[in-house]
């Protein structure tokens, strides 16, 4: 029944909060309350460009997510009051864009290419910073597209970044499952009319507004089991 089985990248396959061990060796006691605020504050910073300026041809205030993500790492480390130097910046970064993928990525996407459906990542991560992830994790053979909201300067939750999927696949909105663990990006692909398929790693409660997800489970592998 689904034709494109569409993954998130950030939380989903790669493990942002795998930032926390490189975090705790440079500010020692503060890795984890880091990798948290950090995370926090680089969707806030998504969500304050896209519904400040909601034009469908892009908005004005656009900056790629990983100028976001580097603006929110120095947000944080001030707020927490934490000696980010220039070294430390670019650790950090060069972490970021190579983040390692959850143990079970790759067979994933592997075993769904194995059944003959189509795979992408529509992620709010800038077109450059997916191509060096997907490659350091050896995804890129398993994936049919990368799609980026690079290309519409909007990001999710903006209708038009989901959009992005039928703009760059010949299927319907009914023949596509949507896969992620941010149960925000979940409930965001279900209002646009998805499929959702949540991974709940970490037992989280589902959001208190808009529908349960269609599924929901433990681990990305499970996503198998329904296709
Ligand atoms: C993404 C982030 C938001 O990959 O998880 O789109």
């Amino acid at each position: 029944m689904y034709k494109l089985i569409a993954f998130d990248a950030y939380g989903t396959l790669f493990d942002v909060y795998s930032m926390g061990q490189l975090a705790e060796e440079l500010f020692p006691g503060h890795g984890q309350a880091l990798a948290l605020m950090w995370r926090d504050r680089q969707i806030e910073y998504t969500r304050l460009v896209t519904m400040s300026d909601p034009n469908p041809n892009g908005s004005r205030h656009y900056l790629p997510f990983w100028e976001l993500t580097l603006r929110s790492l120095r947000y944080c480390c001030k707020r927490l009051d934490l000696p980010l130097n220039a070294g430390y910046e670019q650790r950090l970064m060069d972490q970021y864009a190579k983040l390692t993928g959850f143990s079970d990525s790759l067979a994933v996407l592997q075993a769904i290419k194995a059944k003959g459906l189509s795979t992408a990542i529509l992620s709010n991560g800038s077109r450059e910073m997916l191509s060096t992830v997907v490659a350091a994790n050896g995804l890129t053979p398993y994936l049919d597209q990368v799609v980026s909201v690079e290309d519409v300067r909007l990001f999710k939750t903006a209708p038009q970044a989901y959009e992005l999927l039928l703009k760059q696949f010949p299927v319907t909105k009914q023949e596509v499952l949507f896969v992620s663990s941010n149960a925000w990006d979940a409930l965001a692909a279900k209002w646009y009319g998805f499929d959702v398929f949540w991974v709940n790693r970490l037992a989280h409660p589902f959001e208190e507004i808009g529908d349960p997800p269609n599924f929901e489970a433990k681990s990305l592998s499970e996503v198998l089991d329904i296709l």
